[in-house]
């Protein structure tokens, strides 16, 4: 499964990355799990922003493709780090490269709809690709995108109004799936044991 090819049974993710469309929550998310886990927060646009500067005016000024090779070099060195929850921006997994680095992670996806993005982003000055009309391009591009999310989520958590996006519901669901995750791996890791037994067992 996803996110779970080479840990040892029973040790949790040595990371959990946060991905899904704009205006979900993943900063939001990312921070107070981090403080629910006892984990470090690794936000890669606030990373971008620390060293370019604003997103909107490097889109501006330099273009996307810029922003977007800066993005995947600040992505590949997050994902180096132990002991903490990376949130990335919402195209960051558009690249190649990262897709393939989120292979080996435990990936959340927090999943949505415009309904609920729609107060976040109607005014949103911060965020180039919803200059205009931004509801419907937040539309275009979650459709464009929905798939790779989809593909590269270990697992998946609803943050539509409809369920309960309150950030300590989502930490709280968040946490219960990585409880999971946890016993499925001590799960994996016994069968893997009886096996070395049955195996190792004088004949
Ligand atoms: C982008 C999402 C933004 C930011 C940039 C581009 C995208 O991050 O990285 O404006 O392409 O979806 P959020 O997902 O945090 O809004």
């Amino acid at each position: 499964m996803r996110g779970r090819p080479d840990r040892d049974p029973g040790t949790a993710p040595r990371r959990i990355v946060l991905i899904g469309p704009m205006a979900a929550g993943k900063s939001t998310i990312g921070s107070r799990l981090a403080a629910a886990l006892g984990l470090t927060v690794v936000d890669t646009d606030q990373e971008f922003e620390r060293r370019h500067g604003p997103i909107s005016g490097v889109f501006a000024s330099l273009g996307e493709n810029f922003f977007r090779e800066a993005e995947a070099r600040i992505v590949a060195k997050a994902l180096t780090r132990e002991g903490v929850v990376v949130s990335l921006g919402g195209g960051a997994v558009l690249d190649a490269g990262t897709q393939q680095l989120l292979a080996d992670e435990f990936v959340v996806y927090l999943e949505t709809d415009a309904e609920t993005v729609r107060p976040f982003i109607t005014r949103d000055r911060r965020r180039p690709l919803l200059a205009e009309n931004p509801v419907e391009a937040w539309e275009r591009v979650y459709d464009r995108r929905r798939s790779t999310y989809e593909r590269l989520a270990t697992v998946t958590v609803d943050v539509t109004r409809a369920s309960s996006r309150r950030p300590e519901a989502v930490v709280e669901r968040i946490r219960a799936l990585l409880d999971d995750d946890a016993a499925a791996q001590r799960g994996a890791g016994a069968e893997t044991d009886q096996q070395t037994r049955a195996t190792s067992r004088p004949q």
